[in-house]
């Protein structure tokens, strides 16, 4: 076998590319063949052609065993020897969304991207894996890196910036490598979560602190980025994200405030467990809830539910709800005084 086709039926095996080695085996049949030993070739031919174990073609389940090295091995800040990341299974996110078809759509394209990564890599293309995630508190940037980590079967590395930023020179920027080799070595779905400073640090060209040496130095991470899994950074910041930015990660979009379809379907989702009164005027509530976080909804919705339980009726009412929408917008509307 010649030494070209010996490498790339190691880098087929290395990636874990079936389809790529499917096509090296025929492709060494057809060069015994060629060579004289046509003996040998019809009996790699007829090995090739015995019926094989079912198995999905693009598994989105990751191995097991990746999965408990994750959980076993979490880089380690260099001084400290604190874990820099925390880690979530699968089975422990939540995962439901409501959102606008148009973003729902970018979501399910970077789970259909990832799900058929071998196939498109049969064609010389890549999937989507590094992707930022802006717009409002409250709105599921967070929940929807929980999401596609559940979607992708992979765990969630949630990057601990309290314990990665430090005052020593250049001491962030070796743990934030570390984490990047982290996940190189395990299938994960690394989270950079409210990293506002990526978007602010390019900005303000006076910051020559450990925050813009960190953007600097994860500018150049992403560029290298060829982890198996996603990496998905998520910040407030809505305005002025430099256009550098969008130019490293391979999707950027805004996960918006939910409008009134969205408000509907979250009050609706969020109270599917529980009884209500007939009738509630839900065009009513969509309207005192206009403009109103996707978090403030699910919460108002949630504290009608308890209120209802808690008085024995177990019936969530109009009133309940009112009551609750009221009540978060109180709270919200100091939370914006102080
Ligand atoms: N689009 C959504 N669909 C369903 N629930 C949502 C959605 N967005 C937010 N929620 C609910 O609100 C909670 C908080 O959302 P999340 O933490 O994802 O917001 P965020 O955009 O990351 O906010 P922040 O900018 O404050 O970090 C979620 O755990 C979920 O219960
Ligand atoms: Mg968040």
């Amino acid at each position: 076998m010649n030494a070209d086709i010996l490498k790339r039926v190691v880098r087929a095996i290395a990636d874990g590319s079936q389809n790529d080695l499917d096509r090296l085996a025929d492709k060494i049949v057809e060069s015994e063949r060629l060579t004289g030993h046509v003996r040998l070739a019809a009996q790699l031919e007829a090995i090739l052609k015995q019926p094989r174990p079912k198995r999905p073609s693009a598994s989105p389940i990751p191995p097991i065993a990746d999965i408990e090295r994750t959980l076993k091995e979490l880089p380690l800040s260099r001084r400290h020897g604190e874990s820099l990341a925390t880690l979530l299974t699968t089975d422990a996110l939540e995962h439901h969304m409501v959102l606008p078809k148009a973003i729902e759509d970018r979501f399910a394209r970077i789970e259909a991207e990832y799900a058929a990564r071998d196939r498109l890599r049969t064609f010389g293309l890549k999937p989507r894996k590094t992707i930022l995630l802006y717009g409002p508190p409250g709105c599921g940037k967070s929940l929807g890196a929980k999401r596609l980590a559940w979607s992708t079967g992979l765990p969630l590395m949630k990057v601990r910036f309290d314990v990665l930023i430090s005052s020593y020179f250049g001491e962030s920027a070796t743990n934030l490598r570390t984490i990047f080799i982290a996940a190189k070595e395990r299938p994960c779905v690394l989270l950079l979560d409210e990293c506002d400073f990526i978007a602010r640090s390019r900005t303000n060209s006076k910051d020559i602190g450990e925050a813009s040496r960190i953007v600097n130095s994860l500018l150049q991470l992403m560029e290298e980025y060829d982890a198996p899994g996603l990496l998905v950074a998520t910040t407030n910041v809505e305005s002025s994200l430099d256009s550098a930015l969008f130019r490293r990660f391979d999707d950027v979009f805004m996960v918006p405030l939910p409008g009134p379809m969205e408000i509907g379907k979250l009050l609706r989702m969020t109270l599917s467990t529980v009884r209500l009164a007939e009738p509630i005027d839900w065009g009513a509530l969509v309207e005192h809830l206009s403009g109103a976080s996707a978090a403030m909804v699910v919460k108002a919705a949630q504290d009608a539910a308890k209120a209802a339980v808690l008085s024995g009726r177990q019936v969530v009412t109009q009133a309940n709800l009112l009551q609750a929408i009221a009540e978060q917008r109180r709270t919200n509307a100091s939370a914006h005084e102080e």
